[in-house]
């Protein structure tokens, strides 16, 4: 067991030390992408801080989460904006813990759904060979853009047969490379699309002790159909005034 003495369990049994890759374990056995989400809100529900960026609500435990998290996924799916604005390029080793690596790539694979496919040029030519960059895009998408993609080494792949990426669509392509254990990263827009679609299987939530007041948007946003759904609390950590809440599908 590799515990770590800076987070305590709450829930199911107050404990400390925690480990967390055991915690945040997808399950075993999966014979179809389970999608995770994982977000961090302030404590009145805001999504990004005054800047624009969520890095102002997150926190040396909230980034020790996402490590691991990263670690435990085959692929880490944004949204393109979310991409543009917190800089998303090829996952590094160092960021990942390679104990949970065995047998797979040394790191997630980038997938960013977009209609532009205006990302980082080193999202799409530094991605290592066993882990490249997806691009879920539409038929419309500009063919410049798409030709220059596959050339620098992104794998493009129109998701469904209307004017925007169906999230349907997007888990099969994933489940087609076998990357299953999915870990979406947001942001607003995608999440609330994914679970308007009945597609997401986990949330992971840290609340971080914060008050961003109304500008801010909730972590799910955009016009999709809302979805009632219920969910089960699995595990509630504190670190450092944070709560990290892990929930499932009832
Ligand atoms: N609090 C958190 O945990 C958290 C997590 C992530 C991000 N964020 C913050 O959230 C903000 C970005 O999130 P966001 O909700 O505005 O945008 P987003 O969901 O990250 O990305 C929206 C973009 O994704 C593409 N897209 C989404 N759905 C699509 C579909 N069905 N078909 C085709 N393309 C689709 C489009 O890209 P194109 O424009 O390229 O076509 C769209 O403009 C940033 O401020 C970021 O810092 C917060």
């Amino acid at each position: 067991m590799d515990t770590d003495p800076r987070f305590r369990a709450l829930l199911p049994a107050p404990s400390a030390p925690v480990d967390l890759a055991a915690l945040y374990a997808y399950p075993a056995a999966l014979d179809r992408p389970w999608v995770r989400c994982n977000m961090v809100s302030s404590a009145d529900g805001g999504a990004w801080g005054p800047t624009g960026r969520s890095a102002e609500l997150s926190s040396p435990a909230d980034r020790r989460v996402m490590g691991v998290l990263r670690g435990l996924s085959d692929v880490v799916l944004a949204g393109a904006a979310t991409a543009r604005i917190e800089g998303y390029r090829p996952v590094r080793p160092r960021e990942v813990w390679s104990l949970l690596r065995e047998g797979r790539p040394a790191t997630p694979s980038v997938a960013v759904v977009t209609r532009t496919l205006d990302v980082h040029p080193d999202l799409l030519a530094a991605a290592p060979e066993d882990a490249p960059t997806l691009l879920f895009t539409t038929a419309a998408a500009p063919e410049e853009r798409v030709r220059a993609a596959r050339e620098a080494g992104a794998e493009v792949v129109v998701a469904g047969d209307g004017a925007s990426v169906d999230p349907a669509a997007v888990v099969r392509g994933l489940a087609e490379r076998g990357l299953y254990r999915v870990l979406c990263e947001g942001g607003p827009h995608l999440l609330a699309e994914f679970a308007s679609a009945g597609l997401l299987d986990e949330l992971c939530l840290t609340t971080s002790p914060h008050l961003l007041g109304p500008a801010s948007s909730r972590i799910v946003a955009g016009d999709a159909p809302s979805h009632r759904a219920d969910l089960r609390l699995e595990h509630l950590l504190e670190s450092e005034g944070a709560l990290f809440a892990r929930y499932t599908r009832a």
